[in-house]
């Protein structure tokens, strides 16, 4: 089979598509022919060398977490899931043994890792993380789905909000920015969200942005947020922390996934603690949270925005229009 891999870590033109051998299921495993698998900035942190997951020993690393497609076959012990199904991939590896995938939730697991490999013909997987595809859910939208909205979908039940809130979404054209805007909408919840690109927010309210802000800097932006809002989706860190807090009201909530602008962040104690204000960490989701998307874009609550879809070969030039800020939604690769 062919596999876009990483072969280098030196960014997009670190990407050659490789033979590699057809992946046999062990137990508890099923291989999936991919049909659509999205891209995320985590891939693109890989890519550029700027992963402690994955160093120059590990090349060539077949990257790609959001797969979807038809199960090819089973291996012994794999339940739930037979050839022919489609399915999508929730892509959680956890242990099973801690406190935390006994009790819930399991995105809190101890021994918590992602799985690789979806920039690939066919995708060796556990059976068991795979969720069932409704007839009208396409592959494209259903690779859209996992890390990205999951991702916004567990951030906002972090912040525990109800509908009528205001969220401010500080990069809202993105993978989790858009889907966090499109949940925010199918949930009954008012969006703010900022771009540098007119163009990129337009498009964004088409799928439910209910206010743009134009602008990359945070005093402009604070400038133009009059009303504080009652919670914070912060997948960008850096400055936009500070930002995030100084226009979230008393007792709202700021729940943080990223560090797209930045790794470090400075907090206004007093405001904290005055304010009591909460920030939160989050990372992806749970499994019955993917169910839970599946089912609602089934039902037409919402659509995930896809705004390209790149055969394998091109699979560089999807992670160039990442790096360059070009794209609106999620960036899928069809193999
Ligand atoms: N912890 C988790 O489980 C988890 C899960 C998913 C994602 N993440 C993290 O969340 C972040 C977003 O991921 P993604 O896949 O959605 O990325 P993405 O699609 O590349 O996000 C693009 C968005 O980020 C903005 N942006 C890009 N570079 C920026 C910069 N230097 N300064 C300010 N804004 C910038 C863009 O704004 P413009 O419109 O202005 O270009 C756009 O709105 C990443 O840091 C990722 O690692 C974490
Ligand atoms: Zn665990």
């Amino acid at each position: 089979m062919q596999a876009a891999a990483f072969t280098d870590l030196v960014g997009p033109d670190g990407v050659r598509v490789v033979d590699r051998p057809d992946p046999e299921p062990e137990r508890g495993e099923a291989v999936v022919d991919v049909e659509a698998c999205s891209i995320n900035r985590h891939d693109l942190w890989i890519l550029e060398g700027d992963s402690a997951m994955v160093d120059a020993d590990d090349l060539p690393f077949v990257s790609g977490l959001d797969v979807a497609g038809t199960v090819s076959a089973v291996g012994p012990d794999a339940t739930g899931v037979e050839p022919g199904d489609r399915v999508v991939l929730c892509p959680n590896e956890t242990c099973g043994r801690c406190r935390f995938c006994r009790d819930g939730p399991e995105n809190l697991c101890e021994n918590f890792s992602l799985y690789h490999g979806g920039l690939a013909e066919r995708a060796r997987v556990s059976a068991d993380r795979l969720v069932a595809l409704p007839d009208g859910v396409d592959a494209a939208t259903a690779a859209a789905l996992p890390t990205a909205y999951m991702t916004a979908y567990r951030m906002l039940q972090r912040a525990a909000v109800e509908a009528g809130d205001r969220v401010f979404v500080p990069g809202a054209t993105g993978g989790v920015g858009v889907a966090t805007v499109q949940l925010c909408d199918a949930l009954g919840l008012e969006s703010v969200g900022t771009s540098r690109s007119p163009a990129k927010l337009d498009r964004v309210r088409d799928v439910g942005l209910d206010r743009g802000i134009e602008s990359a800097d945070t005093d402009e932006i604070e400038a133009a947020i009059d009303e504080p809002v009652d919670a914070v989706v912060n997948h960008l860190g850096g400055e936009y922390s500070k930002l995030g807090q100084s226009v979230l009201r008393r007792g709202g909530t700021m729940v943080v996934c990223g560090r797209t602008a930045g790794g470090t962040s400075e907090f206004d104690v007093a405001d904290l603690f005055l304010g009591h204000k909460r920030i939160v960490g989050s990372t992806m989701g749970t499994q019955p949270d993917l169910q839970r998307l599946v089912e609602l874009v089934a039902d037409g609550a919402f659509s995930p925005l896809v705004n390209e879809t790149y055969p394998l070969a091109e699979t560089g030039a999807a992670f160039a229009a990442m790096a360059e800020r070009e794209s609106v939604g999620k960036l899928v690769v069809a193999p």
